[in-house]
């Protein structure tokens, strides 16, 4: 088998077989596919496409390229949860110790931010002293002692995934749903938990910019997870603006607190308790989403959080301080009338610009920077309110600022959002 040959086959809109899909990835993590042919097969694919069955093989075949945990050990139905990414996206930081209180075990592997995206690793490591990395042995034991643990992807899963992913940030071809929805399951097959639930954002700040995309990546998603015997449920989330009131990794881990303790904005509340029934349903824990918020507001799930914080070396006194950004600068209305738009790419990238995002991997991470809004879309606002502060470590110029309120959209008309779009089980 030639590798020219297989590129060409999916350059003329072919379908591969089993074979040649496994003989192209295995070769890739052997050395023996160059970067430069698979730059060309994953462009290939981002024009032509690939068949259910393609994705499949490609998927398995990524989860064969590395190691498989065995979640065996830990009682009860395990699951896991995946978002294909966003802006303030703390969704994990809740729902995993809410989910937990109910007594359902979360082993949980999460990723770093890089461009206009977060990452929960670099929010926990904005604790003093959490720690990320940790043995699969410890891992497993954390689960079965205390329900729930969020660590760092180990390099030993999916290897085709971390040298594909890399090739992919660098070539333009991430955005394509054959080569996301390979990527993100075979990392949740490999993971190990017997149910997962997908959160497919779609938006400006997401990968899927329309209702379309996102239905047909959440649809393949799931029916991947189907084939292996996995629950999965996908859910289609809105990511036009950033996800709650915070960007940032310590500004992050405030609001988390917040909603862990029931203070968080009402629809950023109900949203993670939304995804908590679904995620208990997965694991046959029938719950109304009022008595999944409950456990916001009795502390059950604060308790599983800070568990975890102490479980993995984190600093209980650090977590519950405030960002020590040296500026605060509050950014106010210049018109009168509803916010129609935040885009959340735009403060995204901004939030990076900060320090709170990475432009390239090895970049260093500044916890403390962000953006905290005081309106999100659809609230009314008057001039001279605050719509935003800023968080910075360097003085911010009035040019930035300029530059902040120009994407800080009013219009005459209220508009309604709605965070869960759409389930697809
Ligand atoms: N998240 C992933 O893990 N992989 C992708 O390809 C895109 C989002």
């Amino acid at each position: 088998m030639r590798t020219v040959d297989v590129i060409q086959k999916k350059r003329d809109g072919l379908e591969l077989t089993s074979d040649e899909i496994k003989w192209l990835i295995e070769g890739y993590v052997a050395g023996t596919v160059p970067d430069y042919q698979m730059a060309a097969f994953a462009m290939a694919v981002y024009f032509k496409g690939m068949s259910t069955r393609e994705i499949s093989d490609l998927t398995m075949t990524m989860v064969g390229t590395g190691q498989q945990i065995d979640l065996s050990a830990i009682s009860g139905v395990k699951v896991d949860k995946h978002s294909t990414g966003g802006v303030g996206d703390k969704v994990t930081l809740v729902l995993v110790p809410l989910v937990a209180s109910f007594g359902v075990p979360v082993a949980k592997m999460s990723g770093r931010g890089l461009g206009h995206t977060g990452g929960t690793l670099d929010k926990l490591e904005s604790i003093k002293g959490f720690q990320i990395e940790r043995s699969q042995e410890e891992f497993i034991e954390q689960v079965q002692n205390i329900g729930l643990s969020v660590i760092g992807q180990s390099d030993q899963l999916v290897k085709a995934d971390k040298l594909l992913y890399a090739l992919r940030d660098v070539t333009a071809t991430v955005d394509t749903i054959p080569l996301i929805a390979s990527s993100v399951m075979s990392k949740k097959i490999a993971a190990g938990a017997d149910s997962i639930l997908l959160d497919v954002t779609v938006g400006e700040g997401a990968f899927m910019k329309n209702l379309e995309d996102a239905r047909a990546l959440a649809r393949t998603m799931v029916d991947l997870g189907k084939a292996v015997g996995r629950r999965t449920t996908a859910v289609i989330t809105d990511m036009s603006q950033p996800l709650g009131t915070s960007i940032g990794n310590r500004l992050e881990i405030l609001e988390a607190l917040d909603i862990l303790q029931g203070k968080g904005r009402e629809d950023v509340t109900e949203f993670i308790c939304e995804l908590g029934q679904i995620m208990l349903g997965l694991a046959n824990v029938e719950k109304t989403v009022k008595e999944v918020r409950e456990h916001l507001f009795d502390g059950s799930a604060l308790q599983k959080f800070e568990a975890m914080v102490v479980a993995q070396g984190g600093d209980l006194e650090d977590l519950y301080r405030s960002s020590s950004a040296k500026y605060v600068v509050e950014v106010t209305a210049d018109e009168v009338g509803y916010i129609s738009e935040l885009p959340a790419m735009e403060f995204g990238l901004f939030a990076m610009r900060l320090g709170a995002g990475r432009a390239v991997k090895t970049d260093v991470l500044d916890f403390e920077t962000g953006i905290v809004f005081e309106k999100k879309v659809g609230e009314p606002v008057k001039i001279g309110e605050i719509v935003a502060k800023i968080y910075a470590n360097e003085k911010i110029s009035q040019e930035l600022v300029t530059e902040f309120k120009k994407n800080v959209k009013i219009s005459n008309e209220p508009k309604k959002v709605r965070e869960i779009i759409e389930v697809i089980a």
